[in-house]
């Protein structure tokens, strides 16, 4: 049997509690090479994950040669250069989300992996959680009837990230809307089948962010916060249905944080995590319960996806185009928020 000669870029944090634990336990995986701009952290990952080659460039890993396929896992703002630079050469990209810093840098991915002719799949492994299976499977029986509006909530009352340049918006692209609401909104999007937005309207904050205070994921500089601490969204699409978008790294709000999708159909509506199924049955309403596990998140199961893909050259469960078209939402839910009016797109 074939087996994918696979290369991680980047050695951080999703790099070492993800892409390569997942690949090490594939069986029609090799892990080559490894490389982070951190010589130190290339080699704590390369001797814990048993990986023969350690590079402190992806220009060394990729012309080392040898690779069929690799996973970008350095931030956001060296998604497109990273990605690009191995898709030209032939290799197959599983980079991690969001997808780039703008629709734009995502077509480009896009169009190189089309003329290139390998895969290009995103790290949205949400969408391998069996909520989400279920939710889409039960969508596309047509359970759900026509889902005419839905809920997208990436929420947390004090988590802006203490590491990284999360909240830089020139390493970043954003801040809650990039780095969490892109899952929420990617898992809507595909549960929904990716309907044809019509137009977008947002406001955003940074009233949080700013200003000293507690926080449950590190300690960050508000002087240096660049991007927003929240941003609430509402995309009509072309067929008439609606989703809005809650996305918060910091919020007074209750203690708990909320990852969640929420859709209303005309038969019965669904409530991701944890799963619940809104409806009637003989005359009355009805609850369904559906006792997930809750954990492990999809990310094993993402890469494996991925692997698989490449190996028999299949699309991924994630595709480039899918990357482009979550972009697009991205960049005009932005764009209404600095405007302070609804925007449409295609229009400047
Ligand atoms: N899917 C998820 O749930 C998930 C979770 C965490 C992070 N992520 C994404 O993964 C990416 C990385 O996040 P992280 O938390 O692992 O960050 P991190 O800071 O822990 O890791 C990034 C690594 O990239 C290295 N690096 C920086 N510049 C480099 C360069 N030019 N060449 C090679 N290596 C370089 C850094 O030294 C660092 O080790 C981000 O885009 C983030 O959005 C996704």
């Amino acid at each position: 049997m074939k087996r994918l000669r696979v290369g991680v870029i980047g050695a951080g944090n999703v790099a070492t509690t993800a892409h390569l634990p997942a690949y090490a336990k594939l069986d029609c995986v090799d892990l080559v090479a490894v490389c982070d701009s951190s010589r130190d952290r290339v080699q704590a990952a390369a001797r814990n994950f048993g990986v023969p080659h350690a590079y402190t460039s992806w220009d060394e890993l990729i012309r080392a040669g040898g690779l069929d396929a690799v996973s970008v896992c350095v931030g956001n703002k060296l998604h497109a250069p990273a990605t690009l630079a191995a898709l030209e050469a032939g290799i197959h990209v599983l980079c991690e989300k969001p997808p780039a810093l703008t629709a734009q840098e995502a077509r480009t991915m896009e169009e190189a992996a089309e003329r290139n002719g390998v895969i290009l799949a995103y790290g949205f492994h949400w969408r391998f959680t069996p909520e989400a299976e279920y939710a889409k499977a039960a969508a596309l029986r047509g359970e759900l009837g026509r889902v005419y509006s839905g809920r997208v909530q990436a929420l947390r009352r004090r988590g802006i990230p203490g590491w990284g340049g999360f909240t830089d918006k020139a390493a970043s692209g954003g801040g809650a809307l990039m780095d969490i609401g892109v899952h929420m909104l990617d898992l809507a999007m595909h549960i929904l089948g990716w309907p044809e937005p019509a137009s977008v309207s947002a406001a955003s904050y940074a009233e949080l962010g700013t200003r000293a205070g507690p926080g449950l994921m590190g300690s960050w500089d508000p002087g240096r916060f660049s991007v927003e601490d929240s941003l609430f969204g509402f995309i009509r699409f072309a067929d008439g249905s609606s989703l809005s978008v809650d996305t918060a790294y910091a919020l007074n709000m209750g203690p708990k944080s909320v990852m969640n999708v929420e859709l209303y159909g005309s038969q019965a509506g669904l409530s991701l995590y944890p799963l619940r199924v809104y409806g009637e049955s003989g005359g009355q309403l009805s609850d369904l319960c559906l006792p997930f596990p809750g954990e492990p998140r999809g990310h094993a199961e993402c890469v494996e996806d991925f692997a698989r893909a490449a190996l028999s050259w299949s699309p991924a469960r994630s595709t480039a185009r899918e990357g482009t078209a979550l972009m697009e939402l991205v960049d005009l839910l932005y764009r209404s928020a600095e405007l302070g009016q609804p925007v449409e797109p295609g229009r400047p």
